[in-house]
Order: structure tokens, then sequence, then C-alpha cells
């Protein structure tokens, strides 16, 4: 038999390729090709799943089943899911190491072991580490069982015996399937165990939860190289300095995507967060220049977010500018509007941003919220507690309409905010009630927006 040459394969994007590269050609990412050996035996029937279907479909004959879903008790973490987990969908939840993904796990394992019969697969740790963790997270149920092993073929073997109603895998990075040479954590292995996941859940009907780590060496595949294979990608992200975290669907096959959750890390596991906007306004500076809110919509939802601006002469040479959570280009172009459209003289003055509680505001309402902070500190003059802006500036300095308005006016009036600056071309198609019940200001252009804030 001829000797196998080996090939190359990207951790990040999967790209193969039979030469090695210190960068990889197909997403640009520095020493993540890896060398992998091909297969030289043919998967096993593990892998290929049931083939039998050959014949077309008429698409109009197919009966549609209506999907079941398992709710999981936990209201963020059904909401990014679409309403509960489909019956025989595979779920990849990903994340940093650390960020909280066996601790959210376990915590839904208290609800779903209510009714169902949930296996927790650990490649990770000890059934005492995990012990120890379920008592700090109080969990008490005799429907959750534990299964601390790596191997894939026996994994899927006792998935067939026990027949449970759920599977959590954790983490796919340490799952091998001995028919496949390379390392656990390599793109081949990590692929085809996923595959094999897959088949399992499609095949026995039985949801699947897996969880991939991101990792920022190139030695063990990403998540990345799996997204195309699952059904339904969620992103467990969060700050390091901060406690709270947001669970975002990116992709669904089952539901809407861009659908957040959002919770805190306390000392007993993770806690939902009903009211992110009051979580994120908490602790507001009162009667302080440069600071102002904003709404923005993360998916369907309305969050309200604290924007401050620093504006103050420059030492010596060229001004600097900083930016946290708003894009940084965005920023020196609302700069430049203020300067060019408004009249507000930035040079020689330092600029700061930053959006309180690690929010990243990448939407475009946002912009008038920016700019309103710079003039605020500017100009020394602080914006009153009770106002919220928000609206697109435009490069002629026109307040452009923003989507979701009259759910971002309700956001603002639930959290007892009692003026709104909005663009003028949202104003029109409000309802009545909202105008009655707030201060609605349209705004056309920027000098408008700053004439309502200073008339008061
Ligand atoms: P973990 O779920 O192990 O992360 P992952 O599986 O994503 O790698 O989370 C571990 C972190 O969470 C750890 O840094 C400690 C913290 N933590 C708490 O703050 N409170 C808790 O109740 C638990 C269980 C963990
Ligand atoms: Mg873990």
């Amino acid at each position: 038999m001829a000797k196998l040459k080996p090939i190359y394969i990207c951790s990040e994007c999967g790209y193969e390729s039979p030469k090695w590269f210190g960068k990889c050609p197909g997403c640009n990412q520095w020493n993540t090709m890896n060398e992998e050996l091909p297969n030289s035996t043919p998967l096993s029937s593990v892998s290929k799943g049931n083939s039998a279907v050959t014949q077309v479909m008429q698409l109009n004959e197919i009966k549609e089943d209506v999907e079941k879903r398992i709710t999981t008790g936990n209201k963020e973490f059904d909401r990014v899911l679409g309403g509960g987990i489909v019956i025989g969908s595979l779920v990849l939840i990903s994340g940093d190491p650390g960020i909280g993904k066996s601790t959210i796990l376990l915590q839904i394992c208290q609800h779903l072991g209510k009714n169902h019969k949930v296996l927790y697969v650990s490649g990770e740790e000890s059934a005492n580490q995990i012990k120890m963790r379920a008592n700090r997270l109080k969990i008490d149920t005799d429907k959750l069982f534990l299964l601390t092993q790596t191997d894939v073929s026996v994994i899927v073997e006792t998935i067939r015996i026990e027949k449970p109603d759920i599977v959590i895998i954790d983490s796919i990075q340490t799952m091998v399937y001995e028919e496949i040479s390379s390392s656990a954590g390599s793109v081949t292995q990590v692929r085809e165990c996923t595959n094999i996941f897959m088949h399992t859940a499609k095949g026995m009907g039985i949801p699947i939860i897996v969880v991939g780590h991101v990792n920022k060496d190139g030695a063990i595949a990403g998540p990345k190289v799996l997204e195309h294979i699952v059904d339904t990608v969620l992103y467990f992200e969060g700050e390091k300095n901060y406690s709270y975290r947001i669970l975002r669907g990116v992709k669904n096959r089952f539901g809407s995507t861009n659908e957040i959750g959002v919770f805190e890390m306390t000392g007993s596991g993770l806690r939902e967060v009903e009211n992110p906007s009051l979580m994120m306004i908490s602790g507001r500076p009162k009667n302080t220049s440069g600071t102002c809110v904003a709404c923005i919509m993360e998916g369907t939802r309305p969050i309200l977010a604290e924007v401050q601006g620093l504006v103050c002469a420059t030492g010596f040479g060229t001004p600097r500018r900083m930016s946290t959570g708003f894009d940084y280009n965005r920023m020196s172009m609302l700069l430049a509007v203020l300067e060019k459209r408004a009249g507000y003289f930035f040079n020689n003055m330092d600029a700061y941003i930053n959006v309180i509680g690690g929010m990243k505001l990448d939407e475009p309402a946002a912009d008038l919220t920016v700019s309103l902070a710079l003039v605020s500190s500017l100009k020394d003059k602080a914006v009153d507690d009770n106002v919220l802006a928000f609206g697109e500036v435009g490069l002629a300095g026109e307040i452009r309409a923003v989507s979701n308005c009259e759910q971002r006016l309700f956001e603002a009036y639930r959290l007892g905010f009692e003026r709104c600056i909005i663009p003028f071309h949202n104003y029109k198609s409000l309802p009545k009630e909202i105008k009655v019940n707030m201060d609605v200001v349209p705004v056309r252009n920027i000098r408008e927006a700053f004439s309502a804030l200073v008339e008061e």
C-alpha cells in the first residue's frame, strides 16, 4: 500500500492543502495549519448513518411534522433557541474557555431532569468534579446521568442502550473516533465526531447539545469548522471584567437568529437577567456632562445602553481618539460631521468614547447618542437624566430613520425616560399613545438635536 502523505488543515476555517503555510490562505490566520493524516480506512457504518431513502419526493406530498420542542425551563436559553430544544436537533454552544458553558448546561439539567432523562457526557472533568459543581449549583435530580468518556463509538452505543431524552457532550474537542488516526481536537476528528452525533440525533430523534471551545492558539480546531454541520449555533460571550454573559444565536434552523439571552455569573451559577436595560443603566452619574443613553436592538429586543464621552485638551502632538464598545472609524466620521456640519471643533482635543458594561454598539442608531455624548463633554453641559436619544447620523449631518422605533420608545418609557430625541422620519408613523405619554422630539439634523437639548 502506498504510504499516505499528510495533509495540512487549518484549525480555524478548515482549509485543506497538501503543503504547509505559515498563514492560512483561507482565513489569513497565522500558524493555524496542522498536519493530519488522511483516512486510509473507510468510515464505519456509525458515521454513515441511514441512507435508505433514495427516491425523490414531491414537496406537496411530504407531511409536515409539527416540530416538538423540549423547554429547558430557562427563559433566556429558550428564547435564544426559539422556544426550546427541537427533538432530534444538534445544538452547538461555543465560547471562550471558562465563560460558563458547562455551568449553564448543568443548570438547565436541573429543569430538564424533572421530566426527561438526561445524559451528560464529559470528556473534560471527572465525575467527582461534576458532582462538586452540581452541589454548588444545588442540582438535585434523579434523572441526570453522567458518563465520563471520550470514545465516540462507546458514547453512541451508550445512547442506544440508555435511550436518554437529551444528551449533552462537553466538549467536542475532547472526543475521539478511533478509526481516525489524527489526535483529539484536530479538524478531522472534531468534524467526524460531530457528524456521528448528527446522525445519532437525527436517527434516534434525541436532541444533542455539543460544547465547542473557542481557542486562541491554532492547535485545536475551533467551532467555526462545525457551524455548517449543526442545526443551531449559539455563542456564549462575555467580558472578563464583567459578570454578565450574553448567549447569542448565530444560526438556527428552527427559529430566528439574532436573539440574545442575558445572564449574570454569581457565586451559585448563572442567573437569568430579565431586565438587562436596568442593569446597563444602573449607577449612572447624575448631572454630569458627557453621558447619554441609547436604545439599541439586540435581535427583537430593545436594550438601553449608556454612552460616555470625554473630550479634553491634547497635551502635545496629534489629538488622541479612543473608542471602547463603538466602532473607532465611525467615531472619527462622527467627529468630522460634527465639525463640518454643526460647527463643533475637536481639533487639539482628545476624544474618548466608552460604552458602559462592555456592551458593543454596532448599530447606526447609536450615532446620535455618541454625538450627543461628545458634544455634551465638549461644552461641559449635562444631558438631562431623563433624556434618551437615537438615530443614524449621515455625512450631511442629517438624522436618518431607524428600525423598530416604537419598540425602542416603549423600552425607554418602561424605564422611566421622559424625553426622547428621535429621527424626524420615524415620528410620523408613531402611534398617538406614545406621543401622549412621553415627550417625543423629532429632529432632522444634528443641529436640531442639540438645540432640543439646550432649550430646556
Ligand atoms: P465553566 O462553566 O467551567 O466554563 P466553560 O465550561 O465554558 O469552560 O465556568 C467556569 C467559570 O465560572 C469559572 O471561572 C468559575 C465561574 N463560576 C462562578 O463564578 N460561579 C459558579 O457558581 C460556577 C459553577 C462557576
Ligand atoms: Mg467546561
